[in-house]
């Protein structure tokens, strides 16, 4: 046994010194004072995983940790960006000259995600926009699944669109739905086409529709929305995030790889989405090539293409049994907590075994979660790194995060970071 070393705890900076950082990063930087500071928070995905591109449905909350931007308008047409990491190298972009993935214009780094909102937004029809200097100082741990990108975009669109004048957020306390899925898409561009991740809406319609005290039901079929309170604490009960620090990296090849081999199970079973397989026992039949001839190669990759179709379609199952347990009743009996906790264990085996997208830390972690009396444990987000989150009793937490932390030193992992999640509000102004 090696020595065990401390947790870790990573908890949010509060709104006040998010926002502070950001307005005197900006005023350092560039001079003078920026005209607004706008936040946008990271999230977990409670259950509902690699399902939004195949149109099923996911529950995130928002994180208390965010990213904050300190927002000036220029008179002219360039951007000029700024964040801790970089003060030594402002960024300097032009809006006339911003381009995807592969062209010219394309961004790298950072930068893209935040000038990528604003070539969406024009894309989208909302332009010409002016230029900005934008200050950027974020709390959300980044590489650990858990949207740092999404925050920085969504804040970035909320900016905007307060600076323009378009009036697509609304507030806080009375947010624009439809508006704000203008946004989502928006920002959602900036990922796919200006930063070359081709992922699926679920952390974007996290970061600006989520609310404080209620987890989202997103409908990734039409994007649709709607809040569900989400008061486990009522029930006796805490959500504990441990970043593995394990990285993560969504822009290299496996999950673009997972997303096509959904699309070939979707075109093999006729359908648009994954979503839309009625019969699952002919599904799986199909994909088996039952009757069909096949050399070793093709039965490798049916093999294949019907593991990620079984987790896809479970998980979708998963998903709405979680969100009818938790809204059956205002407070969760033992019962139905352990219930919870099984469909998050099913989670993350099919993950493990059938979309193969964890990695040795978050198995170890999910373990030891479990063995130490979580109701249930699983990776949240995409995945290859990244985070868990386990739903224990209050107080349990700390047992847990120990427990974890020595089993990370005997593995030699990294040390774990953690820190216990609320549901916390969506993007808007600060100040
Ligand atoms: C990442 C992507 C999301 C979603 C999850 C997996 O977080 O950005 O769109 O696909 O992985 O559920």
């Amino acid at each position: 046994m090696t020595n065990t070393p401390d947790i870790i705890w990573t908890p949010a900076a509060s709104t006040e010194d998010g926002a502070r950082n950001a307005r005197e990063l900006f005023t350092r930087i560039f001079g003078g004072e920026a005209e607004g500071v706008w936040r946008a928070p990271g999230r977990v995905n409670i259950i509902g995983e690699h399902v939004d591109y195949n149109g099923g449905p996911c529950l995130p909350i928002a994180l208390p940790h965010a990213a904050y931007v300190a927002v000036r308008p220029r008179p002219d047409r360039r951007v000029r960006l700024v964040s801790p990491q970089t003060v030594d190298a402002v960024d300097e972009l032009d809006l006339d000259t911003v381009g995807p993935v592969g062209s010219a214009g394309a961004v790298k780094g950072w930068a893209a995600y935040l000038i990528g909102v604003a070539w969406a937004l024009e894309q989208a029809g909302y332009g010409p926009l002016a230029g900005f200097d934008i200050a950027l100082w974020s709390c959300v741990p980044l590489g650990a699944g858990l949207s740092s990108s999404a925050a920085l975009e969504c804040s970035t669109a909320v900016a905007l669109d307060d600076l323009a004048g378009l009036g697509l957020a609304g507030s806080v306390d009375a947010p624009n739905k439809e508006g704000r899925g203008i946004l989502v898409a928006a920002s959602r561009r900036a990922e796919n086409e200006i930063a070359g991740a081709n992922t699926g809406g679920l952390d974007q319609s996290a970061s600006m529709h989520c609310t404080r005290g209620h987890a989202l039901v997103l409908d990734s079929r039409d994007m649709s929305v709607r809040q569900t309170p989400f008061d486990i604490a009522a029930s006796g009960c805490e959500l504990l995030v441990i970043d593995t620090r394990a990285p993560h990296q969504l822009v290299d090849g496996q999950y673009g790889q997972r997303r096509a081999d959904c699309e070939a199970a979707a075109t093999l079973l006729g359908v648009d989405l994954l979503v839309d397989v009625e019969d699952y026992e002919a599904a799986m039949a199909t994909l088996a090539g039952e009757g069909a001839e096949s050399g070793e190669a093709e039965e490798a990759e049916r093999a294949r293409l019907q593991a990620r179709t079984r987790h896809v379609l479970s998980e979708i199952a998963r998903t709405k049994a979680f969100i009818e347990i938790l809204e059956s009743a205002p407070l969760l009996s033992e019962e139905k907590l352990q219930v919870l906790g099984g469909l998050m264990n099913d989670s993350h085996d099919s993950l493990r075994d059938d979309y193969e997208v964890t990695v040795p830390e978050l198995d170890v972690a999910v373990d030891v979660a479990r063995a130490r009396g979580a109701y249930g444990a699983r990776m949240t987000g995409g995945g290859f790194g990244g985070s868990v989150i386990a739903l224990v009793k209050i107080g349990q937490g700390e047992e847990i995060a120990q427990a974890v932390t020595a089993a990370f030193a005997d593995h030699g992992f990294a040390q774990p970071h953690v820190f216990v999640a609320t549901p916390a509000d969506g993007a808007g102004r600060v100040e």
